[in-house]
């Protein structure tokens, strides 16, 4: 049987930016490595981190969720003291074992291989992939350290990929401006705006408190979808004369029942007598909606009441819906992160200029995906639908 061929890719990701992942992502899909462990290191040698640990751990997990094949290790987080990438593949030769181990390094990081600890213990355990951009002013000088360590047994291989123009510093500052930069994310770049991170202009009371109770209760594509309809819900409102930071909170916390068993979440509205309803107390898919409401204001503590209809009413939508319902109901439809499906990219161009139109157009869309499937469409949405048709 093949040997299982892993990628590491470690760093101080502060904050994980497109050029990472589009290093990730080029190596995975070079067919050079089966999978790839993103490895945000918890104290890095050579520099300080501005956001913690823990905050850089959670957006690596919220990137990372795009794409099975990555996957985050708290590896380097866990451990303390100083740490060594020595120590990294001892553990990983016992946690994975029959799997060769491969190195992914920038040209700047091969010319400080040699300071690493161990070094010939690493290279005897590990190789190395080399990512080469073809414009690097270092070219000669790596070319010939790359010699260098091939001569005292290291197994380097190059790749060569397309520069994408991101890096940590630039992001950093540009949030410090008060940008929203361009290498981010959507969810990362969310989740540095309502954390403040970073200097970020935008910083919600909450946030800190909600992010760690969401991370905790989501999963990972849950969660980066979180930040995004946040992110989306917060345009459509500064697009549409809507309350920004309402339309922001509640489009964070929208889904923070999605991922309970669904007889938690039955046991939630029973006890609470939030819905008779039998066919939304039988499908989480429509009760997550009502349950988040109660857990938005029993447990994160919203008190707002047009926060908490927007996520009471999130996936159906109802007659007389508010406006900044709609922003959130929209927003969960067309947010970036969400894969593409039929007439998705209509919504969206709708959106751009008339709110009710683009959500009617989802939820008709909607309708018709449920009933070509045989499913059961609730009422609400029917009702909405005619409802929005007045309103236009
Ligand atoms: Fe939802
Ligand atoms: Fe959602």
């Amino acid at each position: 049987m093949a040997r299982l061929r892993t990628g590491i890719l470690g760093g101080a990701f502060d904050p994980i930016h497109q050029g990472h992942m589009h290093v990730a992502v080029s190596v995975l899909d070079s067919g050079l490595v089966d999978q790839l462990l993103i490895m945000p290191t918890g104290h890095p040698a050579y520099k300080a981190c501005m956001a913690c640990a823990e905050d850089r751990w959670k957006m690596v997990v919220a990137a990372a969720s795009a794409d099975k094949r990555l996957i985050p290790s708290r590896m380097e987080i866990d451990r303390t003291g100083t740490i060594y990438s020595i120590d990294t593949l001892l553990a990983l030769r016992d946690l994975i074992p029959d799997t060769d181990f491969f190195y992914i390094l920038g040209e700047d990081a091969m010319m400080n291989l040699h300071k690493w600890h161990r070094l010939n213990e690493v290279v005897s355990l590990c190789s190395f992939l080399i990512c080469r951009r073809p414009d690097h002013p270092l070219a000669d000088q790596a070319e010939s350290e790359k010699r260098r360590l091939i001569s005292m047994g290291a197994r380097i291989s190059d790749f060569r990929i397309e520069p994408v123009s991101a890096s940590s510093t630039g992001i950093r500052e540009a949030l410090s401006r008060g940008e929203a930069p361009a290498g981010l994310c959507v969810p990362v770049r969310e989740f540095c705006r309502c954390k403040g991170l970073y200097g970020a202009a935008g910083k919600m009371d909450e946030a800190d408190r909600w992010i760690n109770q969401l991370f905790d209760a989501l999963k990972p594509t849950r969660f980066a979808h979180s930040l995004s309809v946040a992110d989306t819900s917060r345009l459509l409102a500064l697009r549409f004369g809507e309350n920004p930071l309402q339309a922001e909170q509640a489009g964070l916390l929208h889904d923070c029942a999605k991922c309970l068993p669904l007889s938690e979440m039955q046991k939630i509205a029973r006890d609470h007598q939030l819905t008779q309803d039998e066919s939304i107390l039988s499908t989480g898919a429509l009760l997550h909606s009502v349950a988040g409401a109660w857990l938005a204001r029993e447990r994160y503590g919203v008190t707002d009441p047009e926060v908490l209809e927007a996520i009471a009413w999130h996936n159906t939508g109802h007659v007389g819906m508010s406006r900044l319902a709609m922003c959130v109901c929209l927003a969960d439809y067309i947010e970036p992160m969400r894969r593409d499906i039929p007439h998705l990219q209509e919504v969206r161009a709708m959106a751009e200029s008339s709110l009710e139109r683009a959500l009617l157009l989802s939820l008709e869309n909607t309708s018709d995906y449920v009933l070509s499937r045989g499913g059961f469409l609730h009422p609400n949405t029917t009702e909405t639908i005619a409802w929005l048709k007045t309103q236009l």
